[in-house]
């Protein structure tokens, strides 16, 4: 039997592992779900064991990582798996046609938290090398496998593992499947991600609530007070306005330029999905190189008084916002968030107290964009799909990818398997199920791809 012949004979076996993976509610951001994560992460340990890893749950100071391990032979070449098995918080629920945890296929679909990412790629992974390793008996490489629980809340302690399993770790590539194609039927190789840096604001007005009939006009709104500082933080051509902000930005660059001009796009296509009648941005730049390689400062959430039923009327004594800011090869995030916290300060007006919490964040990725292990890779997504794999950027982060390089000196192979309108972080989030089996394809093609690159 080939491994496309053994995915085919486990097709519903397989659906039906991926469901019971897709059901934990393994939610990183809520304290409440610290078991789900913990439950999780122990369904994927005996299940790697099954089908034939060594495997093990580590815990950290935050949400256990699961490693396993498949040795075959030390001359062959080691290749290193990453995904996380943390979700995004499902919330607005009411926006879901079924709920987040109990998957369920529709129109050709799989629908649940997860889905995609990261569970459902993932899961292609793990599923394309079994499918080598019950139809050989053996891999054509060393696998090790690190899914780790926090990628979602920026991986804060996987580095730690990392620099204190440096041998565990030794590999020669990773391989991520945490990103996505191009469109349909449009597989893509990824040569870049942005790097995130986060910040929390809140802004200080009087003591308590007050009647906003007495009060108002004589002290300063601290809605009002936030709403206008984030409105200072654009000019009218969209450029960030926090001093030293672009100081070491990698400006655009040539080939990827070139590179992103060669994809198939519509504006109105793009807007159409998106259901908008106008696109907004950077003057000066295209919508892959402002969404994919121009740095960014977006608001994810503001809160502030009264949001319940009918009318109250006061001057809130507080207000706040999540802060993120997409950045690109050389900014750090440490030094942007010392920035905006420094510009936030500086426009404050006196009337109000402001506090800038600084989480920190990852730099932008930057891979090869030619060589052996590309190549390997590109040919595994020709024999996964029936199509040779376009290059592109994308927008999203992944932290732990600088690490890999950094720490480990890695390079990375990014590799997804999904579609960028499948809705991962929002309400309904879906994997399709051609997808799914091209990615489980293009899984099980990857590792004798791979063992033939001289390491
Ligand atoms: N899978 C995404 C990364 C991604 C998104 C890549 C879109 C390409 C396109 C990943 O799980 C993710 O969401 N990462 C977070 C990291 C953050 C919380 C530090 C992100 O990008 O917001
Ligand atoms: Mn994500």
């Amino acid at each position: 039997m080939t491994p496309f012949q053994y995915l085919k004979k486990t097709e519903k076996k397989r659906m039906d592992e991926l469901f019971s993976l897709l059901k934990f509610a393994s939610v990183s951001a809520k304290a409440e779900h610290k078991k789900d994560i913990a439950a999780c992460a122990r369904w994927l340990k005996d299940h790697l064991k099954q089908v034939g890893f060594k495997s093990k749950v580590y815990p950290t100071k935050g949400h256990p990582l699961v490693y396993a391990e498949y040795f075959v032979d030390k001359k062959l070449p080691t290749v290193l798996y990453y995904g996380h098995y943390d979700v995004q918080p499902p919330e607005p629920l009411d926006l879901w046609k079924t709920a987040p945890f109990k998957p369920q296929i529709r129109g050709g679909c799989i629908y649940a938290r997860g889905a995609n990412d990261n569970k459902g790629q993932v899961f292609t992974h793990i599923k394309g090398l079994e499918s080598v390793l019950k139809t050989s008996g053996t891999l054509p490489v060393n696998v090790k496998m690190l899914i780790e629980g926090e990628e979602e809340v920026h991986s804060a302690n996987l580095p730690i593992f990392i620099r204190k399993n440096r041998k565990l770790l030794k590999s020669d590539i990773v391989v991520v499947s945490d990103t996505a194609q191009f469109g349909r039927n449009l597989p893509a190789v990824t040569f870049g991600l942005r790097g995130i840096a986060s910040v929390e604001v809140y802004v200080y007005g009087p003591n308590r609530d007050v009647h906003s009939g007495s009060f108002g006009g004589a002290i300063a709104n601290p809605v009002n007070v936030l709403c206008s500082m984030v409105g200072q933080l654009h000019d009218k051509d969209g450029h960030i306005t926090i001093p030293g902000f672009y100081k070491d930005a990698r400006p655009v660059g040539k080939f990827e330029r070139a590179q992103f001009a060669r994809l198939p796009y519509k504006a109105k296509d793009y807007m159409k999905s998106l259901g908008l009648s106008a696109l907004h941005g950077e003057k000066g730049y295209s919508t892959f190189e402002r969404s994919w390689a121009r740095p960014t400062c977006d608001v994810n959430g503001i809160t502030g008084g009264y949001q319940g039923e009918g009318a109250k009327t006061i001057i809130p004594s507080y207000a706040s916002c999540k802060i993120t800011m997409r950045l690109v090869p050389n900014q750090d995030p440490k030094d942007i968030c010392n920035r905006i916290e420094k510009y936030l300060q500086k426009i404050a007006p006196k009337s109000v107290k402001v506090k800038v919490e600084k989480h920190g964040g990852a730099k932008g990725v930057v891979v090869p964009t030619e060589g052996p292990w590309l190549e390997a890779a590109a040919r595994a997504i020709k024999t996964g799909f029936g199509v040779e794999p376009v290059f592109m950027k994308e927008g999203g982060s992944i932290p732990i990818v600088v690490d890999f390089k950094e720490i480990l000196g890695l390079d990375t192979l990014l590799i997804g398997f999904g579609q960028n309108d499948d809705n991962i972080h929002s309400p309904n989030e879906r994997f399709r199920v051609t997808d799914f089996e091209r990615g489980c394809r293009t899984a099980a093609a990857l590792p004798t791809e791979l063992a033939g690159v001289k390491i």
